[in-house]
């Protein structure tokens, strides 16, 4: 019967809300001490931000941190500051936000795009070279959905071509790639610290690096160009104001204490939302193992099969699975590539060569994942207990049972 579905009326599967972000009174005194401080900005207005900026490198095992203003922000640093000429070609995945791209094409470099995996919705490594040219400087992994990317085939590559390695981690904060902290492991790595996210302060960015040269090149680039010793009104690169608040800092040391946890019961229940959906004809989890210890789930996908659903729409299934009570949707509606910016080449006072055609670009795994198979459950709906996933798995088994009667 159609109208025990939740969209038509029907009581819903899985009916309380899913809150996010988690907070207590520890954020809002911390917050208030910094306001009753008058420090608020930085620098040379209290410790607060180094302060995070020295714990959240160690929490990722790297040397360096550097916060700003957001993830979007982290990448444009940290390609700027690798070197990058005008004209120089960085590889990226069609599956992410904009963010990914947006920054490389405000460097005046080209965006390549490289199809993903079929099986994990990461960049793939096999299609990699293919892509490569005597212009390539940089090739930016995207751990998409908080899943490590193939780092050891990827870093081996950028090593046989001399290319850069910029982690994009916006989803991946403590997550795991062979025990180490994903963004740990390329040049940079790159971290939002937006309202959605696994940590978050509202808005707000991270990088991070092993190398002091890089550090040094982005700090100046956050800081307006100044430089280590030099005077306020001294500017020697082409940088802007990126830097933090105390503000928004001190909501981030409160909340990254409940990170670990989180990220843990994320990759559980995970963990365990694929033994169940594994079992419905039609649905398939994406495939984990290529190296990824610890996922932080900022996004649960799975692959919908509309065969199996009577021929439903994914559009149409989502919704469905939404109203039923699942925060979930389904996701990214078109691949980069395909974006009126990048088909108009919209691109106002970048430089990018005449004879790059976004036109002609095709990612099949990419457009079948946008098009045709992927949805979306959201980070905080896998923080609660097992049996939400067994809600989320019933759900699902309902919509089916009915559109297929
Ligand atoms: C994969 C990815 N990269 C970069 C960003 C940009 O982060 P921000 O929104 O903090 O600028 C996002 C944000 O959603 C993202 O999902």
């Amino acid at each position: 019967m159609k109208s025990s579905l939740a969209i038509n009326g029907g009581p819903k599967t899985i009916d309380r809300s899913f809150d996010w972000p988690v907070f207590d009174e520890s954020e809002v005194n911390a917050v208030a001490d910094v306001v009753r401080s008058g420090k608020w900005g930085n620098p040379d207005c209290g410790d607060l931000v180094k302060d995070f900026e020295d714990e959240f490198a160690a929490f990722c095992g790297a040397k360096y941190a550097l916060t700003c203003v957001n993830g979007s922000v982290a990448l444009r640093l940290a390609l700027i500051a690798t070197g990058v000429r005008p004209g120089d070609e960085v590889i990226i995945p069609p599956y992410t936000f904009i963010a990914t791209s947006t920054i490389v094409l405000e460097a005046n470099c080209v965006p390549v795009f490289v199809d993903i995996d079929p099986d994990t919705y990461n960049l793939d490594p096999s299609k990699i070279e293919a892509a490569i040219t005597k212009r390539t400087r940089a090739i930016i992994p995207v751990h998409f959905a908080g899943q490590a990317c193939d780092m050891d085939k990827i870093t081996a590559i950028a090593k046989r071509h001399n290319l850069k390695v910029i982690e994009d981690a916006c989803h991946g904060h403590g997550a795991e790639y062979k025990g180490e902290k994903l963004g740990s492991i390329g040049d940079a790595g790159c971290f939002s610290f937006q309202s959605s996210k696994n940590l978050t302060c509202g808005e707000g960015g991270m990088v991070i690096t092993n190398e002091e040269k890089l550090y040094e090149m982005m700090n100046s680039l956050r800081n307006v160009g100044r430089v280590k010793g030099g005077q306020w009104y001294e500017h020697h690169f082409l940088g802007c104001n990126y830097r933090m608040t105390q503000l928004q800092v001190t909501i981030l040391s409160t909340q990254i204490k409940r990170l670990a946890d989180q990220t843990i019961r994320r990759h559980e229940n995970g963990t365990y939302l694929n033994s169940l959906v594994s079992k419905i004809d039609g649905i398939k989890p994406l495939v984990r193992g290529v190296g990824e210890t610890l996922h932080s789930y900022h996004i649960y996908i799975f692959k919908y099969n509309k065969s199996k659903f009577n021929n439903l729409p994914k559009s149409e299934f989502a919704k469905m699975l939404a109203a039923e009570g699942v925060p979930c949707f389904m996701g990214y509606p078109q691949p980069l590539y395909k974006q009126p910016l990048f088909q108009k080449k919209n691109f106002m006072c970048y430089a990018i060569p005449e004879e790059v055609d976004y036109a002609k670009v095709c990612c099949p795994v990419t457009e079948k994942a946008c098009y045709e198979e992927a949805v979306w459950i959201l980070q905080h709906a896998m923080l609660g207990p097992k049996e939400d996933m067994e809600k989320f798995a019933e759900a699902i088994l309902k919509i089916q049972k009915v559109v297929s009667a």
